[in-house]
């Protein structure tokens, strides 16, 4: 049975540790988010096909969402193509968001790098207008630079 531990690095880290599968980790790497964080209406992942030369829909959190995002598109297409966290207060403020569920107001996009490459995204978003602080971000984006390593490599 699973219990929360209210580091959710730490938490994370014993989620991935022993297995192997890319899948299964980022599954619950997102259920952890989803619920550990207050006011998500999705937490999940969007990975970069090289083949489509697109984002796609990987394990998530939430309502389903849009299959594919193109780089020049949304908040996500921002975060991949600026390799850059995107931490927007008001989505409807930000010009070509997408809109995949009605009720989210604000997001967190956070890039997954690996040697160099942005190879995804991990995409929070909250019903809340303005819900992710700059602790926030930081926090995610220690959660991602340390379990990216652990599971990449396995891919
Ligand atoms: N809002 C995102 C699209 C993904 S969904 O929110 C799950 C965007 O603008 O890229």
């Amino acid at each position: 049975m699973w219990t929360p531990d209210p580091n959710i690095v730490r938490s994370a880290l014993a989620l991935v540790e022993g297995e192997k599968n890319l899948t299964a980790n980022l599954a619950n790497i997102s259920a952890l988010l989803f619920y550990s964080l207050k006011d998500l209406n999705w937490a999940g992942f969007y990975l970069w096909s090289e083949e489509d030369k697109e984002l796609v829909l990987g394990p998530f959190q939430g309502k389903p969402a849009c299959l594919r995002i193109k780089p020049n598109r949304g908040v996500c297409g921002a975060a991949y193509r600026e390799q850059s966290t995107q931490r927007v207060p008001d989505v409807h403020a930000f010009p070509g968001h997408i809109a995949c569920d009605g009720d989210t107001r604000s997001e967190l996009v956070v890039p997954l790098m690996h040697q160099g490459q942005c190879v995804g995204v991990l995409d929070l978003d909250s019903p809340r207008l303005d819900r992710f602080t700059s602790e926030d971000q930081l926090l995610v984006e220690e959660l991602v630079t340390t379990f990216m390593p652990i599971i990449w490599r396995t891919k």
